[in-house]
């Protein structure tokens, strides 16, 4: 990617897991409200350059991508150094990554339970401290972080993902507090059943919804400035009930 200036300042996105269909969906989105430049970082190159396609159809500043296995957290400064030099820094940095793993409470295959851990927890955790310090280094940003409203109650039919949430969504908000008066802002996202590979296959929950709504969720959130956004914003009103809920009542949820 050419380092000339092809945006103005405030408009260079970096998305880690660049081939997350809710990555490029919010990336599409903040094209669709002015130019922006962009890296995807992600492990896949085929899906990586798929993605890049896609962006380059529908913007006209130039994508770029690099190679990062979120699980290769040796390579995780090297790369993100690389990724905010190509664009000059970045302004927002989004961070996708994440498996969803066996569906169920104790998984019959815990080396996959725990390598989903690995991923979602260590990887991406390591994805979003190198990112946020980058962010901090150039004088601010935002950073957006997919989290889940698993995180906020994981049910028995989602034990270990939503345990990975938890973990991911209680580091993005520590971190936001922390960073805050370093002008980098943490937008934890907490969508619901969104339509994607990712859930592929599986009986949609209720208020499911898709990719380009979350973006926009997303898109209004850095605008407003919040902190932590629902997708659908319904959600956040479900949730507040969800948590409430007996114990006896809630081990009742079989999904
Ligand atoms: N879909 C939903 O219902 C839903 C709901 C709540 C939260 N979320 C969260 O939203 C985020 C995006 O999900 P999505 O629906 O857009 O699904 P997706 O298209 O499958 O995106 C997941 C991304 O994570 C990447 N990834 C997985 N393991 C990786 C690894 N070891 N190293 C690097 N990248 C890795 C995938 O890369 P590859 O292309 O190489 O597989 C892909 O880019 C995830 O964090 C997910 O947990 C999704």
């Amino acid at each position: 990617m050419s380092t000339t200036r092809a945006v103005s300042p405030g408009k260079r996105v970096i998305v880690l897991g660049g081939s997350s269909e809710i990555g490029v969906a919010i990336v599409r989105e903040l094209q669709s409200r002015g130019p922006r430049e962009v890296m995807l970082v992600g492990r896949d190159p085929a899906a990586l350059a798929v993605a890049a396609e896609e962006l380059r159809g529908s913007g006209s500043a130039p994508v770029g991508t690099l190679e990062l296995d979120a699980l290769d957290t040796e390579r995780h400064e090297e790369v993100l150094g690389q990724a905010f030099a190509e664009l000059g820094g970045a302004d927002i940095v989004i961070l996708a990554v994440g498996v969803l793993g066996e569906r169920g409470g104790l998984p019959s295959d815990v080396a996959s339970a725990s390598e989903l851990l690995r991923v979602n927890v260590v990887g991406a955790g390591s994805l979003l401290m190198h990112a946020a310090r980058r962010l901090r280094d150039g004088g601010g940003g935002a950073l957006v972080v997919l989290s889940s409203v698993a995180a906020e109650r994981p049910r028995r039919a989602n034990a270990v993902y939503g345990a990975s949430k938890a973990g991911l969504d209680a580091l993005a908000r520590g971190l936001g507090d922390d960073l805050h008066d370093a002008g980098v802002r943490v937008l934890v996202v907490r969508p619901g059943f969104v339509r994607t590979r990712m859930t592929h296959g599986l009986e949609p929950a209720p208020l499911s919804t898709d990719p380009g709504s979350v973006a926009r969720v997303v898109a209004d959130g850095l605008d407003s400035g919040a902190r932590v956004v629902w997708a659908p914003p319904a959600l956040r009103w479900l949730m507040l009930v969800v948590r409430m809920l007996p114990g006896p009542l809630f081990r009742r949820l079989k999904q």
